[in-house]
C-alpha cells in the first residue's frame, strides 16, 4: 500500500478548483492507499487571519472533506496544529533549505509583489509544506498544478537530507490530474481560480447556491468569436468552461466540441450551470448534516492521534539522524 498525503488551507471559499484539482483525487485514492488528509491551519496564518473565523473555517473544511466523500474509516483526517511534528520538522528543514530557492518560488513572488514587507512565514511556507509531506513517509501527493514547484522543493529537500544524513525520508511524487489540475478564474481566465480574488463571480464555491452558480457561469468571460472550441492560448475562457464541463461530466472535450458545433456560448453556459449545480447538490446536502454533527470533532481528534503515531516515528528517526537531543 502506498502512503498518500495532502492538505487544504482553511481559508474559506473552497472552490471548484480545489475540488477538481485536489479533493476529487482524495476520494479516488483512498480506495487503494493509506491516505492522510490534513487541514493545514498553520499554513493559513502565513497571512493575517481572524482567530474566530479561522477556527470556524477549520471545521468547514473538515466537513467538506467528508462531504465530498473522504471516509474517516479509510483515511486519516486531522488538523495540522494538533500534530506538533509539522512545526518541529518545518524548523529542521528550514535549516536545510536555501533562501535563494525560497525567493524563487512563484507563489512567494506573486504574494509578496508590490508589498514593502511580508511575514517571514510567507517565504518559508513551502518548507512547512515539505515537512507536512515528509513527516508521513509519503509516496504520493495529490494536488493541483499550482503546487508543482512546492513538490519539487520537497523532493529536493528529501534528497538533500538523505545524501547528507543517510536514508531519512521517502522521496514523494506529485499526482496531477489531466483534467481539472488548473481551473481558471471565470472573470479572468488567464489566472487561476482562487479563494482570495475579490470578485465572488470569479469562482464557484462548493457551497454556492444554485442562483449564485448560475450568475457566475452566465457572466463568465468568453470571447466574441462565437465558436465553441478548446484552444487555451486564443480562447482561454471557452476552454476553461469546456474543461470544467469535461471534468464534472466525464464527456470528452471532442465530444463537447462536436455537440455544441454551431451553437452559441449561451447554450454551453446554460448546460454547464446544470452540470455544476447537479454535481454540487449532493455535496451540499451531506455537508449540512456533517457540519452540524458533534461527531466531526471526534473524527478530527481520532485522526490527530493516528497521524501523531506516524509522525512521532519519523521525528524519532530525524532527531537521531541530525544528532538532536540526548
Ligand atoms: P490550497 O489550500 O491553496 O489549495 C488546496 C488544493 O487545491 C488545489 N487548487 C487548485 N486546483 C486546480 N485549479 C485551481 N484553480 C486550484 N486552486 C487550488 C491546490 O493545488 C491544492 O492541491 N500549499 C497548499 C496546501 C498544503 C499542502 C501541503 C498540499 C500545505 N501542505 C502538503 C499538499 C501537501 C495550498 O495552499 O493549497
Amino acid at each position: 500500500m502506498k502512503r498518500v498525503f495532502s492538505g487544504v488551507q482553511p481559508t474559506g471559499n473552497i472552490h471548484l478548483g480545489n475540488y477538481l484539482g485536489a479533493l476529487r483525487q482524495f476520494v479516488e485514492l483512498q480506495e487503494e492507499n493509506e491516505c492522510v488528509y490534513c487541514i493545514v491551519d498553520e499554513h493559513a496564518i502565513t497571512v493575517p487571519q481572524d482567530p474566530k473565523e479561522l477556527k470556524k473555517h477549520i471545521l468547514d473544511v473538515a466537513a467538506l472533506y467528508l462531504a465530498v466523500g473522504v471516509d474517516p474509516k479509510k483515511s486519516i483526517v486531522f488538523v495540522q496544529s494538533q500534530v506538533s511534528g509539522h512545526a518541529e520538522l518545518g524548523w529542521i528543514l528550514n535549516c536545510c533549505a536555501n533562501t535563494g530557492e525560497l525567493f524563487r518560488m512563484t507563489q512567494f513572488k506573486a504574494k509578496s509583489a508590490g508589498k514593502e514587507s511580508v511575514g517571514a512565514g510567507l517565504l518559508t511556507y513551502p518548507v512547512l509544506m515539505a515537512a507536512d509531506i515528509l513527516l508521513y513517509d509519503t509516496d504520493i501527493v495529490p494536488v493541483g498544478n499550482d503546487q508543482k514547484q512546492h513538490i519539487e522543493l520537497t523532493r529536493d529537500l528529501a534528497i538533500r537530507v538523505n545524501s547528507k544524513y543517510g536514508e531519512t525520508f521517502v522521496v514523494p511524487d506529485g499526482r496531477f490530474l489531466k483534467s481539472g489540475a488548473r481551473v481558471m478564474s471565470l472573470d479572468d481566465p488567464t489566472s487561476k481560480m482562487s479563494k482570495s480574488a475579490p470578485n465572488e463571480h470569479s469562482r464557484i464555491s462548493l457551497l454556492d447556491e444554485p442562483g449564485k452558480i448560475k450568475k457566475s457561469i452566465m457572466k463568465a468571460t468568453t470571447d466574441s468569436e462565437g465558436i465553441i472550441k478548446f484552444d487555451i492560448d486564443n480562447k482561454p475562457g471557452v476552454s476553461n468552461l469546456l474543461s470544467i464541463y469535461n471534468a464534472l461530466s466525464g464527456k470528452s472535450i471532442e465530444e463537447l466540441e462536436k455537440f455544441y458545433e454551431g451553437q452559441g456560448y449561451g447554450n454551453l453556459k446554460k448546460d454547464l450551470v446544470e452540470v455544476v449545480t447537479e454535481a454540487m447538490a449532493p455535496i451540499q446536502e451531506r455537508y449540512k448534516d456533517i457540519r452540524e454533527s458533534s461527531e466531526l470533532i471526534d473524527i478530527l481528534n481520532d485522526g490527530a492521534e493516528r497521524a501523531n503515531a506516524i509522525a512521532e516515528k519519523t521525528m524519532k528517526r530525524v532527531r537521531e539522524r541530525f544528532g538532536l537531543g540526548l
